[in-house]
């Protein structure tokens, strides 16, 4: 500091106060105590608010870690069935599996997809079998399943788009036959809900709910996810021919309609945190049941500055979970889900 800045710093009395400024008005006054923060805060997050992401593997009596996501498993089915229940003890609502399919069942067309034996439907029928008050979420898209990694089909460079809504279709009627009670398409192709929609009620499943991913960005933040079923390695390109650009804001909007207008009963935004004025935007215009996706990304980032000491784990997961809803979420589908919910529970 020079001799002047501080002979700046010294001139006192200023002719000016706080209290000048603020009058009677004072922020801080509701602030100030522990009982009058709780009684002001507007939002909170409940274990109603969550839906726990649970990757299956095959295999019996495995866990298998997944390197970039730490703390999360890929689990064979009699596993996955126990953490189910364990979501259910803990009173999470519901929980969305994705499959690790063997590299030896991926082909061109994804076609394990429309296997009624597959990973997904046979996890659908335990979990069925041994939980009742947790609702089971899956996921319609092909890359799971497709040797290229993409979510629909592919013909030359190009993702088609009815063909592989043709498909789609009969991957959620699979899902829907093995006891899926939400089918959620996170494919991005034009007109699926419709479709789904349709053949869901052409087929006595007039009761199964679309969740369906209306603004889904072609985020960076995926990648550990990729890693966890196992599509990284094959993916051949991108996927900006179907999923958003983020720079991209009114083009959710209209996503949503058209979701909306095809049978959509939730909307899903995806990936989290960056997006959240998306998500304000379509609560505010459309009033639906409005979730978001704590990407891989979003929870590897936050496991990694924790494991360095940098940030408090367990305090900056309940702050990123309560911008989702002061964002307008009524839900978040979150890795962090069961330990929330103990969290919550204590
Ligand atoms: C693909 C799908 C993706 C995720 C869920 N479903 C990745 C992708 O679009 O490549 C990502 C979820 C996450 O990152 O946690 N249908």
């Amino acid at each position: 500091m020079t001799d002047e800045t501080h002979q700046i710093a010294d001139t006192l009395p200023l002719s000016l106060s706080a209290a000048d400024v603020v009058g009677p008005i004072r922020m801080r006054r509701n602030r100030r105590t522990n009982w009058s923060r709780r009684l002001v805060q507007e939002n909170k997050i409940s274990v109603n608010d969550l839906i726990w992401p649970i990757f299956i593997k095959d295999g019996q009596g495995d866990s298998e870690a997944i390197p970039s996501m730490p703390g999360v498993f890929r689990h064979s089915v009699d596993k996955a069935v126990k953490e189910v229940e364990r979501a259910s003890r803990l009173g999470i609502p519901a929980v969305a599996l994705f499959p690790y399919t063997d590299p030896a069942l991926r082909d061109e067309t994804g076609s394990e997809a429309l296997n009624s034996a597959n990973l997904v439907c046979t996890a659908c029928r335990a979990v069925k079998a041994a939980v009742s008050d947790v609702g089971i979420i899956t996921d319609v898209a092909l890359d799971p399943y497709t040797s290229h990694g993409h979510d629909g089909l592919l013909e030359g460079d190009e993702i088609v788009n009815d063909p592989t809504v043709d498909v789609l279709v009969r991957q959620a009627l699979n899902q829907a036959a093995a006891g899926a009670d939400v089918i959620a398409p996170s494919d991005m192709m034009d007109g699926r809900v419709g479709v789904i929609r349709h053949g869901l009620d052409q087929n006595g499943f007039q009761h199964i709910q679309i969740l369906a991913y209306s603004a889904k960005y072609a985020s960076a933040f995926y990648g550990p996810f990729r890693d966890a079923v196992g599509s990284s390695g094959t993916l051949k390109g991108d996927k900006r021919t179907y999923q958003m650009d983020p720079a991209n804001t009114d083009e959710a909007l209209r996503e949503a309609e058209l979701d909306i207008a095809e049978g959509a009963d939730m909307l899903m935004v995806k990936p989290g945190m960056p997006y959240l004025d998306i998500v304000r935007r379509l609560k505010d215009t459309f009033q639906m049941p409005t979730f978001a996706y704590q990407v891989s990304g979003e929870f590897a980032m936050i496991e990694a500055a924790a494991a360095n000491g940098w940030i408090d784990r367990e305090k900056a997961i309940l702050e990123s979970l309560l911008a989702f809803k002061r964002a307008g979420c009524d839900g978040i589908l979150t890795y962090f889900a069961a330990e929330v919910a103990e969290m919550l529970a204590d």
